[in-house]
């Protein structure tokens, strides 16, 4: 049976260093601030945009909160980025996805001073990553790649397979893998013989976006499988896009859904902001 790669522990291990780090900044004088703006009610969002509130309150990040109104206009928005851009009190600046359909998400990302970009949606950001050079890393990609460090699983040499190709996601995955040392393959919807070709992973990144659409038959025995899936079962159970009942007995090690990756995006972006008032980027290397 395989070991559980448990999110749980490991993202309360990272905050509880962030609030040490933080702590100790304070006695310094030195304040962490990141400004949370959703624009409209949706209410994954709200539910999302209270974890990444209360996760700052927790380490001693100051939040300032914005929350504007469905029709807010994309000049409005854009301005309120400036505003922030501008000011020194304010060193990370989210705005939480998707955006009503009038607001132009890549506008907006782009707005971003990349300084101040904790998601690590900025092309700027994304261009650091591709080239080697330091800068802010799309929290999810690079929570997994702690979870493998912390639980001890080397990538360098290995065969990684991410199925996937999302900006958040499936490419940084990939980068970062790469980053690694891995040796790796993007797989996605158009892809031919995907069972052939996840079979080949040492370490397969599943992000798929299908309830349990990976089963044993895409799965090399004594892989390592990372579901970044979530989804809600006509029970109101969470489950991932991997079978987790039926991978598990085959493989050396698994995320479980809900406890694996989920918890890691949170601690990511708070270690993404604990950097942005440092200026010191280690995006998706030990913090
Ligand atoms: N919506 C869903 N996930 C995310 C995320 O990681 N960042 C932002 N800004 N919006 C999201």
């Amino acid at each position: 049976m395989a070991n559980i790669i448990d999110g749980k522990t490991i993202s309360a291990q990272i905050k509880e260093e962030l609030k040490e780090k933080v702590t100790a900044m304070q006695a310094e004088g030195r304040k962490v601030t990141l400004a949370v703006i959703q624009v409209g009610k949706d209410p994954a969002s709200s539910v999302y945009v209270g974890n990444k509130k209360k996760a700052c309150a927790y380490i001693g990040i100051h939040s300032l909160s914005y929350e504007l109104e469905e029709e807010t206009t994309q000049e409005e928005l854009l301005a309120l980025i400036e505003e922030l851009n501008g000011r020194k009190d304010v060193n990370g600046i989210l705005v939480q996805l998707p955006l009503p359909p009038h607001i132009d998400e890549g506008k907006v990302t782009e707005a971003i001073r990349p300084e101040k970009d904790v998601d690590g949606f900025h092309p700027e950001s994304v261009g650091k990553l591709c080239t080697g050079q330091p800068g802010f890393v799309s929290c999810t990609p690079a929570g997994i790649i702690q979870l493998l460090k912390r639980s001890g699983i080397g990538i360098a040499g290995k065969e990684c397979v991410v199925i996937g190709r999302s900006n958040i996601v499936g490419k940084p995955m990939a980068l970062l893998l790469l980053r690694e040392n891995g040796t790796v393959t993007i797989a996605h919807s158009k892809t031919k013989n995907l069972k052939e070709v996840t079979k080949r992973a040492d370490i397969l990144v599943v992000a798929v976006g299908k309830p349990k659409m990976i089963t044993k038959e895409y799965v090399k025995e004594g892989a390592v499988v990372i579901d970044v899936g979530i989804h809600r079962n006509a029970e109101n159970k969470l489950c991932g896009d991997v079978d987790y009942e039926d991978v598990a007995p085959i493989c050396s090690a698994i995320t479980p859904v809900p406890g694996g990756v989920g918890p890691m995006t949170i601690a990511m972006l708070m270690n993404n902001c604990v950097e942005s008032a440092d200026s010191c980027f280690l995006g998706g290397r030990p913090v």
